[in-house]
């Protein structure tokens, strides 16, 4: 029986797996993030029946193939925190402004929503239920939300789709009601109906080494930036804004997130009291309005 609970790893140990992950995945954990990393790598030592920090790093890199046990690594570090309706302006600005102006603009009748670090689903079920309650607007349109995340985990718990407490906190009564049907045998335990599912598709994508899907109309990336460096960043934002639509397309990001020097293709706006982004060539559009 070993002492996992016991140990932490070494400023050396430390420096390894930081690098590991930050390669992997972009994440980048500054040395005050030591404690949160050792409690993290902790779960595939017992996974493994591995007896040190030292002892896992030798195993992962004697492997013929490690994505294999680099996609656990992630799932276990990366950050998950995630509720419906969080900054709930986004959600007014999106069924208010972003889809009636690409429904007067597109002509194809097709709207794409990209959710990218979706974690356990909350943000891209919060869109889907945003554009259900739009279905007169969006008759007769083609919707399709892609989630996407690094970790597995997640996405297996997205897809099942049944959350309680405060991931559901924020959801007004009606729409719960509406959208959600309630545990028979689980107290505060609500799931998705299927309504919302069929409307989500999810995938693991790694955003630093997958391709992206292209002619976005919004993407939202929220709460995701913030875990990796500016270079990182600027990388990213540059893809983002290549995958989105120019005429007709939105970004959201965390309301504690900035574009500032990370980005000059995109123009901010405010919309409805709320940060969004658009491609720098539709800047006319909005100060003309
Ligand atoms: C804090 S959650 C944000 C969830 C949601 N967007 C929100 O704002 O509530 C951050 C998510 O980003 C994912 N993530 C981190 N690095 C990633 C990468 N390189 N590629 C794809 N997803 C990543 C994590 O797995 C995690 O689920």
């Amino acid at each position: 029986m070993f002492e996992y609970n016991m140990q932490r790893l070494t400023p050396e140990e430390f420096e390894k797996f930081s690098k590991l992950v930050y390669d992997e995945s972009g994440i980048f954990m500054k040395d005050s993030k030591i404690t949160l990393l050792s409690n993290r790598l902790r779960k595939r030592l017992q996974a493994l029946d591995i007896n040190s920090f030292a002892e896992y790093f030798d195993y992962i890199q004697k492997l013929s193939d490690k994505s294999h046990e680099l996609d656990l690594l992630l799932d276990v570090v990366s950050t998950n925190e995630t509720y419906f309706f969080r900054s709930e302006r986004h959600f007014a600005a999106l069924m208010q402004k972003c889809v009636p102006d690409i429904v007067a603009k597109k002509k194809d009748r097709k709207l794409t929503v990209w959710s990218a670090g979706c974690s356990t689903g909350e943000e891209p079920y919060t869109i889907a239920i945003c554009l259900s309650e739009l279905k007169d607007l969006l008759f007769g349109w083609d919707v399709e939300i892609l989630a996407t995340d690094i970790a597995y985990s997640v996405l297996d718990f997205a897809r099942q789709g049944k959350y309680s407490g405060r991931r559901i906190d924020k959801v007004p009564p009606n729409l719960l009601e509406k959208y959600f049907d309630k545990s028979e045998s689980e107290e505060d335990v609500y799931t998705v109906k299927k309504q919302l599912k069929d409307m989500v598709k999810f995938g693991t994508l790694n955003l630093f080494k997958d391709q992206f899907p292209r002619n976005i109309d919004l993407i939202f990336c929220r709460n995701v930036m913030i875990y990796f460096d500016r270079e990182h960043q600027r990388t990213l934002v540059k893809n983002f804004y290549n995958a989105l639509s120019k005429t007709n397309g939105y970004f959201f990001i965390g309301h504690s997130e900035t574009l500032h020097s990370v980005s000059e293709d995109f123009a901010y706006m405010k919309i409805m009291d709320s940060p969004v982004y658009v491609p720098k060539e539709r800047l006319n559009e909005f100060s003309s309005n």
